[in-house]
């Protein structure tokens, strides 16, 4: 059945000139049939390189965004309209109009977990991957950091020559594990290696082993063959120990888990390629622009 879904998904993007992107968040099944698999980092730098007309994401909308503003002449669908990231969604506009105003002086350095009309708003993009080389490229001293103040954080403790302003947001899955339960992980599996997403608390972060975004967390995983305490969304924990049956993986906490991210199935992908689901991006070129700007800075600088 999984399988017959799969072949009717290779068949239809054959036929549609269409080009599947998915985010390394996604379930195995869709990881593959994908085209591009990776972080928000590698699916943004390598989107234009794909060479179909019709470009679907499974991942959540800003990505979905992002590749829009990256192939503005081809079709962007994302299958699931209602997959967002509440972290994107966390900053209304105005808001960094009114900080830039009041703090000429200061960079804007957005996280890509932001709303297009946010980037617009902003200087330069980073991931979870980019963000410490990026912001210590960067000559101003004076940074606002938005929205993610543990990516933010992660950053400031390691560029103290910055003066950077964090924002109160944070993604609601990785900021909900406490200190508690990488004490705990650490004493059940004392000689694995511990992998963290940069967008946990601090006192989580400090205990890793290295700090990474999702695809340098796989990316160590699978250049070791030690056991492993996987923190970031458990579909990583997950697709590492279905690849990997020689090495435990264990998942930090049972709250990484983030719905948004696990929305979109292989029917719904189907049902996309049909034409019968999905939504496309539509993005107003003049506006879309000003939000590509940030982007291709990151790129540049990334
Ligand atoms: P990456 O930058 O690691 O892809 O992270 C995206 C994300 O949504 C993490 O929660
Ligand atoms: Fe957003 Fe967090 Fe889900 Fe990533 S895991 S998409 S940052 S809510």
């Amino acid at each position: 059945m999984l399988k017959d879904l799969q072949e009717e998904i290779l068949r239809l993007k054959k036929s549609r000139h269409a080009a599947v992107l998915a985010h390394s968040y996604q379930s195995a099944e869709i990881l593959e049939v994908a085209d591009l698999t990776g972080d928000s980092f590698a699916l943004s730098v390598k989107a234009r390189e794909l060479e179909a007309d019709t470009l679907i994401l499974c991942g959540v909308r800003f990505m979905a965004e992002t590749l829009k503003l990256l192939c503005p002449e081809k079709k962007v669908l994302l299958p699931v309209p209602e997959a967002t990231c509440p972290m994107a969604e966390q900053i209304q506009p105005e808001r960094v109009r009114d900080f830039r105003e009041a703090h000429p002086d200061y960079k804007i350095v957005a996280y890509i977990n932001t709303t297009a009309a946010l980037k617009a708003e902003c200087d330069v993009c980073v991931t979870s991957s980019s963000a410490l080389k990026i912001v210590a490229s960067l000559p101003e001293k004076n940074i606002l950091f938005i929205p993610d103040k543990n990516l933010g954080a992660y950053v400031q403790a390691r560029l103290p020559e910055k003066n950077i302003i964090l924002w109160e947001g944070c993604c609601p899955v990785h900021n909900a594990v406490s200190e508690e339960e990488i004490q705990a992980a650490k004493v059940a599996h004392p000689n694995a290696k511990v992998l963290l997403h940069p967008e946990l608390p601090a006192e989580v972060v400090r205990h890793g082993d290295m700090v990474g975004s999702t695809a340098e967390i796989l990316h160590y995983a699978q250049n070791t063959t030690e056991d492993c305490i996987i923190g970031t969304e458990k579909s990583i924990a997950d697709y590492l120990s279905l690849t990997r049956p020689s090495q435990q993986f264990h998942l930090l906490s049972k709250k990484l888990i983030c719905p948004d991210m696990r929305i979109t199935g292989l029917r719904d992908l189907l049902r996309t390629l049909e034409g019968q689901g999905g939504e496309e991006i539509q993005m107003d070129p003049g506006f879309a622009k000003s939000a590509l700007r940030p982007i291709e800075e990151m790129i540049r600088l990334g």
